[in-house]
C-alpha cells in the first residue's frame, strides 16, 4: 500500500521549515506542502482564541491541497490549539508530545527545562505531559520572547555576541535550576542550537522537536501504508501569507537549502475562514 498525496506542514511563519528539515532527511522522496502564516507571525504573542482561529484557517488552506496528513511544526499551535487538529479528515501529527515524550527519555536527573515563546510557556502545556509521564520531575520554563525576532532577523551565529548574551539571559535560571534536558518548544530555536548548546555546555541534553516529530510522521506513514511509492526527491510547494520575495532569504538558512523563487507563492489566508474542522 502506498499514498502519494504530499504532507502538509504549517507554522506561524518560516520557524516550521526546521522541521520540513528533518522531514526532508528522513523521509526524501515525500512531497510536501508549507505554508508559512508569514503575514500574522508572530503567534507567540497573541490570545488563544485568535491562535486557534487561525490554525483552523491554516489547516483548511492545506487540506485544499489535499494532503494525507497535517504537520502543526509551530510550537505555539501544538501547546495552545492541538485539539483544532482533533476532526480533521486527516491525521494530524504536533510537536509539544513528540519532544516531551524525548526529553522524558533523556533527562538522568529528572529536571527538564523549557523554552518557548510566551504563549507555549503560558499554557503549561510541555509541563503537564511531562508530569504525567514523570510525576516526580522539576520543570522550569523561560518564555524567549528575543529569540523569533533574532533569528527572523538572520542574526543565529554561536561567535555572534548579540546572539550569546541573549541565550546566556534566558538560559542561566534553567541552568541555575540544574537542568540536564533542554526542549527547544519553538520551531525558531533548531537554528540557535550551537550557540545554545555552547552556552549550556555539554552535560546539558537539547531536544530538537523537528527530529521527533519526522520519526513520528515516518512511523505512522509506514504503520499505515502510507509513504510515497517514488524513489526521487520529493519536491516541496511553499506558500505564505505576505511577499513571497522577504521569505526567500531566511527561509533558506532554516531549510538548510536554497529556496527557488519560483515555488514560492502568496495567498490570502483569510479566505479559509469557515472552519470545516470546528
Ligand atoms: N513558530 C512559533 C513557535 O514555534 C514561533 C513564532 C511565533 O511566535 O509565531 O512557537
Amino acid at each position: 500500500m502506498s499514498d502519494n498525496r504530499a504532507i502538509g506542514v504549517f507554522d506561524s511563519g518560516l520557524g516550521g521549515l526546521t522541521v520540513v528539515r528533518e522531514l526532508v532527511k528522513q523521509l526524501p522522496f515525500e512531497d510536501i506542502v508549507y505554508f508559512g502564516d508569514t503575514g500574522r507571525v508572530p503567534y507567540g504573542t497573541r490570545s488563544r482564541d485568535t491562535i486557534r482561529k487561525y490554525a483552523l484557517q491554516d489547516e483548511k488552506f492545506l487540506l485544499s491541497h489535499n494532503v494525507k496528513l497535517v504537520v502543526a511544526a509551530c510550537g505555539t499551535v501544538s501547546s495552545v490549539a492541538a485539539d483544532t487538529g482533533d476532526n480533521l479528515p486527516v491525521p494530524f501529527i504536533e510537536v509539544v508530545s513528540n519532544s516531551v515524550r524525548a526529553a522524558v527519555k533523556a533527562t538522568k536527573n529528572k529536571r527538564i527545562g523549557i523554552l518557548g515563546t510566551a504563549a507555549t510557556v503560558n499554557s503549561g502545556e510541555h509541563k503537564r505531559q511531562i508530569l504525567k509521564l514523570l510525576p516526580d520531575a522539576l520543570v522550569s520554563q523561560n518564555a524567549a520572547s528575543l529569540f523569533v525576532p533574532l533569528v527572523e532577523e538572520g542574526w543565529y551565529k554561536a561567535d555572534d555576541t548579540v546572539v550569546l548574551n541573549t541565550v546566556e539571559r534566558y538560559l542561566k535560571p534553567l541552568l541555575d535550576e540544574g537542568v540536564d534536558t533542554l526542549i527547544l518548544g519553538c520551531t525558531h530555536f533548531p537554528v540557535l542550537e550551537e550557540a545554545i548548546a555552547k552556552v549550556a555546555g555539554s552535560g546539558v541534553t537539547l531536544i530538537n522537536m523537528g527530529e521527533e516529530t519526522a520519526i513520528s510522521v515516518k512511523n505512522y506513514l509506514s504503520q499505515n501504508g502510507a509513504l510515497c511509492e517514488g524513489s526521487e526527491k520529493g519536491k516541496i510547494d511553499f506558500y505564505v501569507s505576505d511577499k513571497a520575495d522577504s521569505f526567500r532569504k531566511t527561509a533558506s538558512v532554516l531549510l538548510g537549502e536554497e529556496i527557488d523563487d519560483k515555488k514560492v507563492k502568496q495567498v490570502n489566508i483569510g479566505k479559509y475562514d469557515e472552519g470545516c474542522n470546528n
